[in-house]
């Protein structure tokens, strides 16, 4: 017997989707240290991203995706751009996908798709740090056009002790 297809589907997320959202979060935190992120406490946690995604759906200043599985988040990408007028057209990224859905082109669907949303709303650089360890999101960014500007030497706790390097990275459009 042939196996059902597993359905991708990519969707933007609203204020609706902050459990969703933390509990990819947690899940992240859970599975790798390469993205530096806290875990968040669902009960107080939800409410409060919940009011910070409403407040940035009036503003416009974040875009949110999820990647969906047969209808469970498997993935998130965020593309932020800065309030300050100086710095307008420069969004920062984030991408982050759960270990069991790596090397199936999620992480690249993603990141081409915020891209090309706030390129159609003007944006005009992209830019994200990656820890210098981290050789699949390295791979992915440079792929994708990303070019190492810089390095912020011991800048990040790593959870045995040692301090890593991130690499700034950045993508004209
Ligand atoms: C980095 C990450 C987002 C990539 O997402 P993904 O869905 O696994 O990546 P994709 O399947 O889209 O692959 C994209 C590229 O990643 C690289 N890649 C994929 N698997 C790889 C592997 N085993 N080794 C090295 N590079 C790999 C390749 O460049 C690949 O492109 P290619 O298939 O055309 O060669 C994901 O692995 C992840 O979330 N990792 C943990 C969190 C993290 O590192 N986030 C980024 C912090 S800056």
């Amino acid at each position: 017997m042939t196996q059902p297809q597993s359905q991708l589907r990519v969707r933007a997320a609203g204020p609706e989707d902050a459990a969703a959202l933390v509990a990819l979060n947690n899940q992240l935190v859970s599975q790798t240290d390469l993205m530096v992120l806290l875990p968040i406490e669902p009960a107080t946690g939800t409410g409060q991203l919940r009011a910070l995604l409403e407040r940035q759906a009036i503003e416009g200043s974040r875009l949110i995706l999820i990647a969906d599985i047969d209808g469970a988040p498997v993935g998130m990408a965020i593309g932020t751009a800065d309030p300050n007028p100086r710095y307008r057209g420069v969004v920062e990224m984030e991408v982050g996908v759960v270990q069991a859905a790596w090397g199936r082109g999620i992480g690249r669907i993603l990141m081409q798709l915020v891209e090309r949303r706030w390129t159609e709303r003007g944006a005009r650089r992209f830019q994200l740090r990656v820890l210098d360890r981290n050789e699949r999101g390295l791979r992915l960014y440079r792929s994708l056009g990303y070019q190492e500007e810089g390095r912020l030497r011991c800048n990040v706790a790593m959870p045995d002790g040692s301090f890593a390097d991130q690499v700034l990275m950045g993508k004209l459009v």
